[in-house]
């Protein structure tokens, strides 16, 4: 299952994020983190020691392109992948924790069963519609070819902003968790992230963060009504967990959330066809305001339109 963590910055998208993974790792299910955002964190969120960090999965595109585009004679090189170029016939595809580049090369183990992904740092030109090389391309790319099943996660820890609406990203994900603070700010990017994903079927769930009360329960009711999944308190624990404190453990309350996180993930129903279709549907997008320039052909002609994933 593809999990996003979205919402304003220092909302608290890689808090919850990497709690959300260990809670997952911490019952011995198979997660792949993924740190997406521009300033990379997840990785010491997730107790790594400082200066250790994942290999830029941006910094391997070509080789990752290379790899993913098999035999499909579809794709005429590694040059002429995109970011939204889909998988079909000859393709490579990705299993969790798979044979692959993407999970042996360039994953970091963390413990057994849970393994650490990371596009590497970028900037806001590496962002956008106009990039070709983006950084979150690579994990757009992992995400259109990876065939996930019940019971395996990838945690993707996102940046904030709409660039994710953008590239088509955000229908990559079987639920996205928009982290939200009981203020005007972290509601209106609700507002914003419901009408950017109004036209497409996708399940936006508000996690509200850092709630000292009823009245701010209250308050994200109001504004995001039932898309107001669960909610975190202002936790010490959280601190206590981030700088390293032996036996540091989220208060019951927090875990009980994670539960609820975890519950609407795995209620999640996959279909798949769709899955293929909406790839199909912005990497058309993608080909005519930009691609097929960049790359000087026809990438339309990448998708394949009797290519099904195997179920
Ligand atoms: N529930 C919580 N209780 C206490 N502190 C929290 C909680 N959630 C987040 N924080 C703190 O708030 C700060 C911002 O959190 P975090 O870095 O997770 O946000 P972010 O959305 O990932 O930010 P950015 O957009 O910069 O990546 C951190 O110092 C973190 O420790
Ligand atoms: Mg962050």
């Amino acid at each position: 299952m593809k999990v996003a963590f979205v919402g304003k910055g220092g909302s608290g998208k890689t808090t919850l994020s990497s709690l959300f993974v260990r809670h997952l790792a911490g019952v011995g299910l198979p997660v792949v983190a993924v740190d997406a955002d521009i300033n990379q964190h997840m990785g010491t969120a997730l107790g790594l020691p400082e200066g250790l960090a994942a290999p830029a999965l941006g910094d391997h595109l070509p080789a990752l392109k290379e790899y993913l585009r098999g035999d499909n004679p579809r794709i005429s090189s590694a040059a002429a992948m995109v970011k939204t170029t889909p998988p079909g016939a000859g393709s490579r595809l990705l299993r969790l924790h798979g044979p692959d580049p993407f999970h042996t090369e360039y994953a970091l183990a963390l413990q057994p069963g849970l393994s650490l992904l990371a596009t590497g740092p970028f900037t806001d030109d590496d962002l956008g519609v106009a990039c070709y090389h983006s950084k979150t391309g690579a994990v757009e790319l992992y995400l259109n070819h990876l065939v996930d099943g019940p019971g395996e996660y990838v945690v993707v820890d996102m940046t904030a902003g709409a660039d994710t609406f953008a590239s088509g990203l955000f229908t990559r994900f079987d639920v996205m968790f928009l982290v939200a603070e009981p203020t005007r700010k972290g509601v209106s990017v609700y507002r914003q992230y419901t009408e950017y994903a109004r036209d497409y079927d996708v399940a936006i769930k508000v996690v509200g963060n850092k709630v000292h009360d009823e009245e701010d329960v209250a308050y994200l009711r109001e504004h995001v009504g039932e898309d107001l999944l669960t909610w975190f308190g202002h936790s010490p624990a959280v601190r206590a967990i981030e700088q390293g404190r032996p036996g540091a453990a989220l208060e019951d309350a927090g875990v009980a959330a994670l539960d609820v996180l975890r519950k609407a993930v795995d209620e999640r129903v996959k279909d798949w066809p769709k899955y293929l279709e909406q790839a199909a549907e912005f990497h058309r997008r993608n080909a005519r305001s930009w691609a097929n320039r960049a790359v000087g052909e026809d990438l339309e002609a990448q998708i394949d339109p009797g290519f099904a994933f195997p179920g």
